[in-house]
């Protein structure tokens, strides 16, 4: 069995259900310890069964302070301390500027953004204490290039790039990194019954979860050691590639 993340303790967020139980599924078998964190209780403790002693559920509403403070506890008190975050909650709305409302506008950016930010906050003590450690922010092509009718989501994918540059700034001098990952359109139940179609990549398909999570696996690990407040693309071309596509 591989151990890229021996001795790596992770806290998941969002990861009852698709990438984020991606991740816990490959960080375990990579050899690590995962705390997943969801408001999806059912799901969650069915994810922790399934992954047995070296997973732990924990009820993470990612806009909570006190739920962040029980999940990084919940990592140190059973795994003996936390140096891997996974930023990953994340939720989608959508709608025209004529349409779209500030409660659209202000959910997306408490859950997106702010979610995020208490996460680094509640972890950062542990983090420092049990590194090296890494910070993996899930952005989005969303938070690079601009989106017709998603407002909020871009925004807040925008705006975590720029959490994770400064939290990077930050604490590279404590031994814990910080990158961004921004998936492409991958098969989760996120992406289930919308219109994919002119979201074509110039690799043309849509991408799995377990692509994202070999990304994470590797920005975890201490094989990433010299790379902090990046952004890595796993996006099937569609950002870099635009144009690239030629038929035979
Ligand atoms: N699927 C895609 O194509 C895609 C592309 C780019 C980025 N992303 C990002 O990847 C991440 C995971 O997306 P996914 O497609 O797996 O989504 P998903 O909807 O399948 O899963 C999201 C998980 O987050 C949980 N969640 C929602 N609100 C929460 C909260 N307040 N606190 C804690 N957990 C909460 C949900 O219960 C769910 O388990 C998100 O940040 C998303 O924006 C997804």
């Amino acid at each position: 069995m591989s151990a890229r993340l021996e001795g790596k303790v992770a806290l998941v967020s969002g990861a009852a259900q698709g990438m984020g139980a991606s991740h816990a599924r490959e960080i375990v078998r990579e050899g690590g310890k995962v705390v997943i964190g969801d408001i999806n209780d059912a799901q969650g403790k069915l994810l922790a069964d399934e992954l047995g002693e070296n997973a732990r559920y924990v009820h993470l509403d990612v806009t909570s302070e006190e739920d962040w403070e029980s999940a990084v506890a919940v990592a140190v008190d059973t795994f003996g301390g936390l140096n891997v975050l996974v930023n990953n909650a994340g939720i989608v709305n959508f709608g025209y500027l004529e349409n779209y409302s500030l409660e659209q506008w202000n959910a997306i950016l408490q859950v997106n953004l702010t979610g995020q930010f208490l996460g680094i906050k509640a972890s950062r003590a542990a983090l420092v204490e049990y590194a090296p450690s890494s910070i993996v922010n899930i952005s989005s092509t969303a938070g690079i290039t601009g989106s017709a009718g998603q407002h909020g989501y871009a925004a807040s994918k925008f705006a975590v790039r720029g959490l994770t540059k400064t939290v990077a700034a930050e604490l590279a001098g404590k031994n814990v990194r910080a990158n961004s990952v921004h998936p492409g359109t991958i098969k989760t139940p996120m992406t289930e019954g919308m219109d994919l179609s002119s979201l074509a990549a110039p690799i043309r398909r849509i991408g799995e979860d377990v692509e994202v999570s070999k990304l994470v696996v590797y920005l975890a690990s201490d094989e990433s050691g010299y790379s902090t407040g990046s952004e890595y693309l796993v996006d099937g071309g569609l950002v870099n590639c635009a144009g690239a596509v030629v038929d035979e």
